[in-house]
């Protein structure tokens, strides 16, 4: 909303200091590809520039793993391309001063945590609405008369009901409008999401005034989004469509994996039956890759307030449909973990496993209900010698928190290895990897892709999987074009050269610097600059496919691998010396 509007001043309010203070720094709080510009150039400002649109060449469109974004291939929409920004001054701020900022808006987009409840009511598939609840409080008590006031979180339906009354009772006889507007970006690819949004949803009473503040909040998307793409509803289906497009994609994600597990028992490949099944228009091939299921902090909590929506409904029936999508989700991950177990003897005493990906997806460093996480449990109730995680955008030292902090009180003793436990996060997957008994693909970041043999090289050159980025050399031109320049820059980013600065044109107002405890920066100073992936801004940077061959060579025999992404192409792995198990197939040895 920022970067297409700079006219209009956006204020990003949380109550949380740290992130705040990480938003007005070189690192914001997550990783997503594309993010840094936009923010840069919104939030610092920025002289004329090109800016490029579309994804650039990498394959973050490509459907992974069955949760990734919708487009299988460099769809003409996600295409590279540059666009001239006129020079801007920030309008996009943030701050923790809520309720100043608050009375001073328009409209009011509530965007806060909506988790499933753990206590109480419904504890375990009821939203919790606490945080919402609260600050629609605030809202009331502060929001100026008149201001537009939008459910931007995923929220149970007739929540809108609920702000109404609150309004109502905090501000009697004063008129507001409420409006739904979900948010359908997915992490790894929020930014393409935003910037070339499939659809717009605008749920509002069927009032003139609820029609007006509609429009209001629609001329605020037609910057960017085509007219004919937002949609207008009345606002308790706005509501429930983002819980149904949540519930429907994880059913498809669950329906794949339950196949899967027909695959392995019967000789079938998941492969091929995902092409065959996805070649009926009326199916369609999107998210049919199976794998060790959907993680992530919408899906579950999605399908779950569905399943309590239609309970408190009285529909019992229509609950357990879609609890099975959630069950089915589970059983997924645990037959991964259990088929680890019983390959290597149904003991782990003794041996080292490591976990590639800890993140939920790839491109992120969400790791809410990652899968990697209770494979991490299951596996540690077996008390092997040492579990090794390695992810490349998540911080290690972070991720070694989230572990001890999750797992450390339900298990009586010691997470992490350097406490005596058995858990030790990497900065690098070599290290992890080394004297290994079994590797566990987790998440699909690419990198972790075989790429055949001695095709171990830089990820622009080699992808065959990826359209690849090409190096935009020679230029057209003799005098090589802003454009020009930018391209190489990126070009090198992904290729793994030195590249030193993250605005090599000058192009952005000088960035905030960041506190001294901020984690991004420690792990420079702490790990070398080889430790992580991320790029000058933050942004996580695929280089290198991980040289399979050197992991075979370091490792324990048998050499297991355990594909929970359908990334590895068993054959060639097995040259290398693996033994390969990948979701949906049988072994072949
Ligand atoms: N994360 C996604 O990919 C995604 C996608 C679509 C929809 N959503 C929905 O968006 C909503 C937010 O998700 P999220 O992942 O950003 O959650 P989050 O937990 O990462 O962030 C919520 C933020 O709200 C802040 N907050 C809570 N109460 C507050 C208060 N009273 N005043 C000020 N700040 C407050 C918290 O400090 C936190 O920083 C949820 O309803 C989620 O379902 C998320």
């Amino acid at each position: 909303m920022a970067f297409h509007n700079p006219h209009i001043r956006v204020t990003v309010v949380d109550k949380d200091e740290t992130r705040i203070r990480r938003w007005n720094s070189k690192h914001p709080p997550i990783y997503e590809p594309g993010l840094n510009e936009v923010l840069r150039i919104a939030r610092d400002g920025a002289r004329e520039c090109v800016f490029q649109t579309g994804r650039g060449g990498d394959d973050s469109c490509a459907s992974s793993a069955g949760v990734s974004s919708e487009c299988t291939s460099l769809c003409e929409e996600h295409a590279e391309g540059f666009t001239t920004v006129p020079s801007r001054r920030p309008n996009l701020l943030f701050t923790t001063e809520v309720a100043r900022c608050i009375a001073e808006a328009d409209i009011v987009l509530i965007a806060v945590n909506t988790p499933t409840k753990t206590r109480g009511a419904g504890a375990g598939s009821a939203t919790d609405m606490t945080a919402f609840e609260a600050v629609a409080a605030v809202v009331a008590e502060h929001a100026r008369p008149g201001a537009i006031i939008v459910e931007k979180s995923t929220v149970p339906c007739r929540t809108a009901q609920l702000i109404e009354d609150m309004l109502a009772h905090y501000r009697p006889g004063v008129h507001f409008d409420v409006l739904s507007n979900p948010e359908f970006l997915a992490a790894g690819t929020a930014i393409n999401d935003l910037l070339s949004a499939d659809r717009i949803l605008i749920g509002s009473r069927p009032t003139p005034s609820g029609r007006r503040a509609a429009d209001t909040l629609a001329s605020v998307y037609t910057s960017w989004v085509p007219r004919s793409r937002i949609i207008t509803t009345n606002v308790f289906s706005s509501e429930l469509a983002k819980l149904v497009a949540n519930s429907m994609l994880a059913q498809r994600v669950s329906s794949i994996n339950s196949v899967a597990a027909i695959c392995e028992a019967t000789g079938a490949d998941i492969d091929e039956i995902s092409a065959a099944v996805g070649a009926d228009p009326r199916i369609g091939s999107k998210f049919l890759r199976a794998g060790i299921g959907f993680g992530g902090s919408c899906f579950k909590k999605d399908v779950l307030s569905l399943a309590y929506l239609a309970e408190t409904l009285n529909l019992p029936q229509v609950a357990e449909y879609w609890r099975c999508v959630v069950s089915m989700n589970e059983y997924t991950r645990n037959r991964f973990a259990a088929r680890v177990i019983k390959c290597l003897n149904n003991t782990l005493r003794g041996k080292k496993l490591t976990l590639l990906g800890y993140a939920f997806k790839k491109d992120t460093n969400d790791t809410r209900e990652s899968a990697t996480l209770e494979i991490i449990r299951t596996l540690m109730e077996e008390g092997p010698r040492e579990i090794a995680v390695f992810d490349p955008c998540c911080n290690p030292a972070t991720t070694e928190a989230e572990i001890e902090q999750l797992l450390g009180p339900a298990h009586g003793s010691q997470v992490l290895k350097k406490n005596g436990g058995v858990v030790h996060v990497y900065t690098n997957a070599y290290d992890a990897c080394n004297g290994s008994d079994a590797v566990l693909v987790a998440t699909e970041f690419d990198e972790f892709r075989y790429t055949g043999p001695g095709k171990h090289s830089k990820l622009s050159t080699t992808a065959y999987t990826a359209p690849l980025l090409l190096d935009p050399r020679p230029f057209e031109r003799l005098e090589p074009t802003e454009a020009d320049l930018l391209a190489l820059h990126k070009y090198f980013a992904r290729t793994g050269e030195t590249i030193g600065s993250d605005d090599p044109l000058d192009r952005f107002n000088q960035a905030p610097l960041c506190a001294s405890d901020c984690p991004d920066c420690l792990l420079k100073t702490n790990a070398g600059p080889n430790a992580s992936n991320y790029g000058a801004g933050g942004e996580h940077q695929a280089k290198e496919y991980l040289d399979w061959a050197k992991i075979s060579y370091h490792m324990r025999n048998p050499k297991w691998v355990f594909d929970g992404r359908g990334l590895l192409d068993i054959r060639g792995m097995e040259k290398l010396g693996f033994r390969v198990e990948t979701t949906g197939r049988q072994a072949e040895f």
